[in-house]
């Protein structure tokens, strides 16, 4: 345990989500001196007034802003602009008022759909700005990477200490599981897992399979996101990620095998990959903060699974 921690009183927006879930645990580990994670019903963080009364009522010193409306590619070609508008509003007003109430430290979390479309693999975080996101993302990539610049330019100013980083996708017990708003591997365990216990003799999955992606476990991302709240206070973004690049065809084939399900899979050539490639260059959060991630990849998924299966009400619960 670390000293750092025993005084910081720390405020999680989105600590009821996810993410939020996982940092919340290892940080009640850590022992700080208070943890505040207010609800999107206590504080709706898209309004000003708002993240001003938090901030005045909590005087954090340690911010970790994890809120933001997230989803997988349905989600974000469903509802691009209120992703877009959200995701703005509560990055911009929690770094904003991060600086005017002095509070030492923030950290806010980008996301690896902020990444041009055809980005050279491994993506490292100076490839950031040369280029649009996949399309079918964008809206939230850009919305989410303009608090880059916003941090950036008030360090730059005013000395404020934000970090900012950038997680590949994430998976793990506790993700979202409703159709509207999962991601590709709770919806590919929940269809495995439907067709399993209904008996059918395929399932229809989206995409050719060809794209590929880089999966971190919720809790590995977790122990990044603390460990750069305590050690890296730089201007330039970070990577948190595992260095694994995963062929969404291979990927399809182990849920199927640890799920249990033979039957056929059949491509939906109609609906989109997203993004062709993904895997994110590392080394920066292991030279700064000495991340490295843990969990085997089987092994995050084995769990994943087998906390659906034990949890699928409240797994399903969040919806759009
Ligand atoms: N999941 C991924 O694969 C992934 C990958 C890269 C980066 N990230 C980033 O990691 C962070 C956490 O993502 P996640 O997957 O944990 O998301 P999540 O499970 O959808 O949780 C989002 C959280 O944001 C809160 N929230 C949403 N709108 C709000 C509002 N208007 N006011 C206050 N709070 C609001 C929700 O609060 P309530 O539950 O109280 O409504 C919820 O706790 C996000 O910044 C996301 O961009 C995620």
């Amino acid at each position: 345990m670390s000293g750092f921690w025993n005084d910081r009183r720390v405020l999680v927006t989105g600590g009821g989500g996810f993410l939020g879930g996982a940092v919340l645990r290892h940080l009640e580990a850590l022992v700080p001196s208070s943890v505040v994670a207010p609800s999107s019903a206590e504080v709706d963080l898209r309004r000003a007034d708002a993240v001003e009364s938090m901030f005045t009522d909590v005087a954090p010193d340690l911010v970790i802003h994890l809120a933001a409306r997230v989803g997988g590619i349905g989600a974000n070609m469903a509802r691009p602009s209120g992703l877009y508008l959200d995701n703005l509003l509560m990055g911009t007003f929690v770094l904003d008022a991060a600086l005017r109430h002095g509070t030492a430290t923030t950290v806010m979390l980008g996301t690896i759909c902020s990444y041009p479309k055809h980005t050279p693999v491994p993506f490292s975080e100076t490839s950031l700005w040369h280029g649009y996101p996949e399309e079918t993302n964008a809206p939230y990539g850009v919305a989410k990477l303009a608090q880059l610049t916003q941090l950036q330019a008030n360090r730059d100013e005013h000395g404020q200490s934000a970090i900012y980083l950038l997680p590949t996708n994430l998976y793990g017990p506790g993700d979202k599981f409703h159709p509207s708003v999962s991601h590709v591997i709770p919806a590919l365990i929940k269809k495995c897992v439907d067709a399993v216990e209904s008996g059918a003799n395929h399932i229809d999955v989206w995409g050719t399979g060809s794209a590929s992606r880089e999966f971190l476990y919720v809790d590995d991302a977790a122990k990044g996101v603390l460990l750069a709240a305590e050690h890296y206070d730089g201007r330039d973004p970070v990577n948190l990620g595992t260095d694994e690049e995963m062929p969404i065809k291979d990927l399809v084939g182990i849920i199927c095998e640890l799920v249990g399900f033979d039957g056929e899979v059949r491509w939906d050539t109609s609906k989109p990959d997203g993004q062709p490639r993904r895997r994110v260059d590392t080394s920066r959060a292991r030279e700064e903060f000495g991340f490295e991630a843990e969990v085997p990849f089987r092994d995050g998924l084995q769990r994943t699974i087998a906390w659906y299966r034990a949890n699928r009400t409240e797994a399903e619960a969040r919806a759009s």
